[in-house]
């Protein structure tokens, strides 16, 4: 049982669009998948009505104003609202084993999101190692100079980068039709996948870890 928060206080920052797609990941490799919505807007839970019965199950959860943690999953992915932080911030770091932060490559995002890794930083379940955090840029266009500084600051963030995702369509295409990258005929989408590929190894490697 392990559990993946996906937070950035940034709306817009590719939380969704994370949370989704690794939900649909696990769920691809059979495993049993709870997509637990923190936000009111409810962007997840909608994406899970919108979901065909014949795709790979995932399980959803109103976790409106709190943390949920599902014990009979195999992952919980928590999707987060936009201005998370604070006491909820807090509780619901101490309570996961993964925090992912999406942010994408504009000065306004880094902006944003410098404060709330200083903030991740001190917490205290990061700071003893029980609660692993990296970030991944979304959107990122890897020719341009705003994708150099977002390395740059990733660097210096003192947060394991763990890659970046192109900006493609095929993201709003498979969010409309309630599934994710790995529901799709995989020569249609394969440089995406492979953009995948750090963060999945990421996860996996921290969770065997945890796991001993
Ligand atoms: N890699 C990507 N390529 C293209 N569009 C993307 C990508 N990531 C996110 N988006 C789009 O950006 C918008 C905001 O993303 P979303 O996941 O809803 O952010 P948040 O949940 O942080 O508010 C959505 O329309 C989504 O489809
Ligand atoms: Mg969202």
């Amino acid at each position: 049982m392990s559990t993946v928060l996906i937070a950035n206080p940034k709306g817009g920052s590719g939380k969704t669009t994370l949370a989704t797609n690794l939900a649909g990941y696990f769920a691809s490799r059979g495993r049993h998948v709870v997509l637990s919505d923190m936000d009111r807007q409810r962007s997840a839970l909608q994406w899970l009505d919108r979901r065909p019965y014949k795709l790979p199950l995932i399980h959803g959860q109103d976790a409106r104003g709190k943390h949920a943690i599902s014990l009979s999953a195999d992952w919980t992915i928590i999707d987060s609202p936009a201005g998370l932080r604070g006491e909820k911030l807090s509780n619901a770091v101490k309570e996961v084993d993964f925090v992912i932060v999406p942010m994408q490559a504009s000065a306004f995002d880094i902006g944003a999101t410098r404060d709330f890794l200083q903030l991740l930083q001190e917490e205290k379940a990061v700071r003893k190692g029980r609660t692993f955090v990296a970030v991944i840029g979304m959107r990122i266009d890897s020719r341009t100079r705003a994708a150099a500084g977002l390395q740059e600051f990733l660097t210096a963030s003192g947060f394991p980068a763990v890659g970046n995702l192109r900006s493609a369509q095929v993201y709003a295409l498979a969010a409309e039709q309630g599934a994710s990258l790995f529901d799709i005929r995989p020569s249609q989408v394969q440089r995406d996948l492979q953009q995948w590929a750090p963060l999945l190894h990421w996860l996996v490697n921290n969770d065997k870890r945890l796991q001993k």
